[in-house]
């Protein structure tokens, strides 16, 4: 299968690769083999094959393979000091990789294997070398183009709830006790610039009509002053903004996007945790539910346009013509998602939900597992909802207006609006919304 975003890399040429690499080798990765792998005496360079990825913002990460065997690789990443972001270059601390080495730690400790596994913390060059998981995709590259060969599953979407939810409630306040929270916070000290960054590329620079880097269609654009100073909008987005920033609930990945998520062998894991840091729980669930409705938007555009640009039998009547038009709208991943659902024999299977299954199934798992293990009661799990619905439809604005970017949505300007639409929906109406069949009806809505 093709790698768009993976280059072979000739990584001598290159001071900081060839660093990564080299560190790599110092740290001696045979004694991090499995019984089942044994690999004959030390590694060289000439046993690897190097590719870089080409779409990090924040890092060079790079992933190792060993020639004699490719089913055994790395991924190894450097933090640089200052990062290019649009029109500014962001200082940023280069503590954030020994952070996330931590991090992938402490989530493994408590929902195993729901991160890499850290092999090592190269210190003085502040490199982080992780096992690869094998064969995987990232989710957006999972559900835009894996359609029927997809492997992800209803178990593999409800395992990230869990897991999530898991490390939450491992690390809430309401288990740890303020004590457990204060030691917590000790150990994972705020690193403000990455704060900082979020909080102006998310909840400041979108909201901003006068910031030059906001990059939606022109026909978005001209919608925005309506929406944005609607005074419902206005509040849930300087609500999102406090709490984003000041609310210290438990431990959280911080930048839980769908680009952080990867499918493995149908599982979902996450990656990139070098945001990690103690703060609200929704946030993390609200931007990976956002991010999810946008493929899903940007799916179903596709499949409109297609739908509309091939001709429909003219012995069809309406009514049928209608029914073959509903059944085409289904994103193909989805599609594939609810068969697997059929076969996971756990799904949920009401096939008019199929547009946001993924979306909803991670949303049930997550709250019903949070509310079990905070021993908590259908109040907390309402309450958590509202606060989740709230970041998810500002980062639904956010994402759409930008600066935040995804590539995919570039092309749809339909997918743009209707995204814009989804958020400002959810944010009039979060205190309407007390179930996620409530709120999967919403989004439905057209
Ligand atoms: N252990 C791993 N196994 C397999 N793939 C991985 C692993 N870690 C990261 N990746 C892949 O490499 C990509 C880049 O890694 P990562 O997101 O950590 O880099 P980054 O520089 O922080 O990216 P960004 O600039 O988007 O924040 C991920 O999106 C994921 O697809
Ligand atoms: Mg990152």
């Amino acid at each position: 299968m093709a790698e768009p975003r993976w280059v072979l890399c000739d990584w001598e040429t290159k001071p900081e690769i060839k660093t990564m690499v080299l560190s790599f080798l110092d740290n001696n990765p045979s004694q991090h083999f499995t019984r089942q792998e044994p690999i004959a005496g030390t590694l060289e360079a000439d046993d690897l094959v190097v590719h870089q990825f080409q779409e990090s913002y924040t890092n060079h990460v790079i992933r190792v393979r060993l020639k004699r065997n490719p089913s055994i690789g790395f991924v190894i990443k450097m933090a640089p000091a200052c990062i290019p972001l649009p029109g500014v270059h962001v200082p940023l601390p280069v503590e954030r990789g020994e952070r996330e080495c931590l991090a992938y730690s402490f989530f493994n400790n408590i929902a195993p294997g729901c991160v890499p596994k850290p092999l090592f913390y190269d210190k003085s060059r502040r490199i982080l070398c992780t096992r690869e998981l094998t064969g995987c995709r990232s989710l957006t590259d999972e559900l835009l183009t894996g359609g029927r060969n997809s492997c992800m599953s209803v178990s593999g979407v409800r395992s990230l709830g869990s897991s999530l939810a898991s490390v939450h409630a491992a690390t809430h306040i309401l288990t740890l006790g303020t004590d457990g929270l204060a030691q917590l916070r000790h150990k994972f000290p705020t690193l403000h610039a990455m704060v900082d960054m979020i909080r102006l590329f998310h909840f400041e620079k979108p909201f901003d009509a006068a910031d030059p880097d906001r990059h939606c269609a022109s026909a978005v654009m001209t919608s925005l002053d309506d929406v944005i100073n609607d005074a419902a909008v206005q509040a849930a987005k300087e609500e999102a903004k406090r709490s984003f920033a000041e609310d210290c609930e438990c431990l959280i990945h911080g930048d839980l996007h769908v680009d952080s998520v990867v499918v493995s062998g149908g599982d979902l894991k996450m990656v990139d945790a070098e945001f990690v840091r103690v703060g609200p729980c929704a946030f993390d669930m609200g931007l990976l539910l956002a991010t999810l409705l946008m493929i899903q938007s940007r799916q179903r555009h596709a499949l409109m346009h297609k739908d509309a640009s091939s001709s429909v039998p003219s012995t069809r009547t309406n009514q049928d013509t209608q029914t073959a038009h509903t059944a085409d709208m289904v994103p193909p991943a989805a599609v594939e998602f609810g068969e697997t659902a059929s076969r996971d024999n756990h799904a949920v299977t009401d096939r008019t939900r199929r547009e946001t299954r993924a979306a909803d199934v991670l949303m049930e798992e997550y709250l019903t597992t949070m509310t079990e293990k905070l021993g908590q009661d259908n109040m907390f799990m309402q309450a958590l909802l509202k606060k989740i619905l709230t970041f998810c439809g500002v980062e639904l604005l956010a994402w759409v207006i930008g600066p935040p970017h995804m590539d995919f949505m570039d092309s749809s300007p339909e997918a743009q609006a209707d995204c814009l639409r989804i958020g400002t929906v959810l944010l009039k109406n979060v205190d309407k919304i007390s179930s996620v069949d409530d709120f999967v009806n919403l989004v439905q809505q057209p």
